[in-house]
């Protein structure tokens, strides 16, 4: 199992958008996910609500520092990725949540200037490094990015983060009605009708490139019955 993190502690950065397209995608593929709902708005809960039974998701949505190492030992067996949804705010889950990940996404809003809530969580990961030794991977991924255009915000964005050295994702997630309108809906972006959703698909290409890219630098074995359905579909 691997544990992925969240990580903003700017409110709005698209940490909740991510974990959904993401845990959606991988779903899809086979692989069995558990989402932990830290987010106090609760929208993953609330989508899974709305949505009844997805197929490869479970979401957990009362977590405490506590609980959640337990949370992450009790699903060890049964899930493939464990993704955290850690509320947009500094917090102390952000710390445990962190050192318990094997990744850690940094979702950073390309159209926004402001990119300090993700520099917060780039400084605890360089000081877990610094004063305990401990190197948690972590990549930024660019949020709401314009599809058509470069603005220069997102290029003073990735100079910024070229400099400090960070990794960003080749997958930027853009913006796209149809990742606001399936926490409304339930379900995924592929139950959605393509003649209500603009560019649905190209929603669904960029969600699947960031499901790849993500089972890429973060890879787990595929559960053999994933691989034999897979096998089938090919
Ligand atoms: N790629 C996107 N395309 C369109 N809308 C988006 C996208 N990403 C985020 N949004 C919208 O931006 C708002 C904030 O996004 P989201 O809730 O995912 O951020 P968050 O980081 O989880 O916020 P918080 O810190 O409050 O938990 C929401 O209204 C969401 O629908
Ligand atoms: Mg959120």
């Amino acid at each position: 199992m691997a544990v992925i993190t969240f990580a903003n502690t700017k409110g709005g950065a698209g940490k909740t958008t991510a974990v959904l397209l993401l845990a959606t995608e991988l779903a899809r593929k086979g692989y069995r996910v558990t989402i932990v709902d830290a987010d106090p708005q609760n929208w993953i809960t609330r989508w899974y609500e709305i949505s009844g039974k997805v197929e490869n998701i479970s979401v957990i949505n009362f977590v405490t520092t506590a609980s959640l190492p337990l949370h992450i030992s009790e699903n060890k067996h049964n899930t493939d990725y464990f993704i955290v949804d850690l509320p947009g705010a500094r917090n102390p889950l952000l710390a445990t949540a962190v050192g318990l990940s094997d990744h850690v996404l940094i979702p950073i809003q390309g159209c926004a200037m402001d990119a300090r809530g993700g520099a917060q969580v780039l400084e605890l990961l360089q000081c877990l490094e610094e004063k305990a030794g401990i190197r948690i991977p972590h990549s930024v991924v660019l949020t709401r990015v314009n599809s058509l255009v470069t603005t220069r915000a997102l290029q003073l964005v990735k100079s910024l983060l070229e400099e400090r050295q960070v990794r960003v994702l080749d997958t930027a997630i853009v913006e796209r009605s149809a990742y606001r309108d399936i926490f409304d809906c339930g379900g995924t972006l592929h139950g959605m009708d393509p003649n209500r959703v603009s560019n649905l698909d190209k929603a669904r290409e960029n969600a699947g490139d960031l499901a790849y890219e993500v089972m890429l630098r973060v890879p787990v074995s595929l559960p053999a019955a994933a691989r034999a359905g897979l096998a089938d579909a090919a």
